[in-house]
């Protein structure tokens, strides 16, 4: 089973993730990781493409590092865990390059989904929970938060209201796959939702969760 984590920046999505991790651990194998990173090569990746001080780096060239770190996590970590049977809980994955990079930035869909599917080798995820906020939500936690921004956060309010956007047209795209939950409630109410609906897609009884 592989299960990915999307929403915009400051949307909740980690501690989700992070809560969904300790509560099936209880149970089963969990092999748990973030976009970008993972491996030594995504995370040298990682560094070059949140690194503030890289404003020249070009909307293709992010769009391919991001791709690049991916192929790398998806060959050396996500198959062989599947493969050994473990669940696979990644905070982001090639849904966050379609509405980053390609609703957000503009580049060209076709391209990118062409492009994902080349990066991955078509490795789908069973279910993506998409935790959504609106976006002036992004400028209050921001500013509660009152830390300094890497280089994606560091992106406009239209920006974000694209990304949202490009979430919202892929949850009816694929609404088998993509489903999106209400982020602006209480963080233990959106784990009942979400273990919820992770026990309707694995036919598991919640109570056993
Ligand atoms: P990170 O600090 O991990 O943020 P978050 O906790 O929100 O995931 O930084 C990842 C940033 O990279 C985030 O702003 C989203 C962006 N991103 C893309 O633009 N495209 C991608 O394909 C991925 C994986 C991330």
């Amino acid at each position: 089973m592989f299960l990915t984590f999307e929403g915009v920046d400051f949307s909740g999505k980690t501690t989700q993730a992070r809560l969904l991790v300790d509560r099936l651990s209880r149970e089963q194998a969990i092999c748990s990781l973030r976009e970008p990173g993972g491996t030594q090569i995504s995370e040298r990746i990682r560094e070059i493409l949140l690194d503030r001080k890289h404003l020249e780096l070009t909307d293709e060239a992010e769009f391919l590092l991001f791709s690049a770190s991916r192929a790398q996590l998806v060959r050396e970590v996500i198959r062989p865990a599947l493969q050994r049977g473990e669940t696979v809980i990644c905070d982001r994955y090639y849904d966050s390059s379609t509405v980053y990079q390609g609703y957000g930035r503009g580049l060209n869909l076709h391209s990118i989904r062409a492009i994902n599917a080349f990066a991955t080798g078509n490795l789908v995820p069973d279910l993506t929970i998409f935790v959504d906020i609106p976006v002036e939500e992004i400028d209050r936690r921001k500013s509660a938060a009152g830390k300094g921004y890497d280089r994606m956060e560091s992106s406009g309010r239209e920006f974000f209201e694209r990304v949202r956007a490009g979430y919202c047209a892929l949850c009816a795209d694929e609404p088998d796959r993509v489903l999106r939950v209400d982020g602006m409630r209480p963080v233990e109410t959106i784990h009942r939702e979400i273990l919820d609906i992770v026990a309707r897609k694995t036919g598991i009884h919640q109570q056993s969760l």
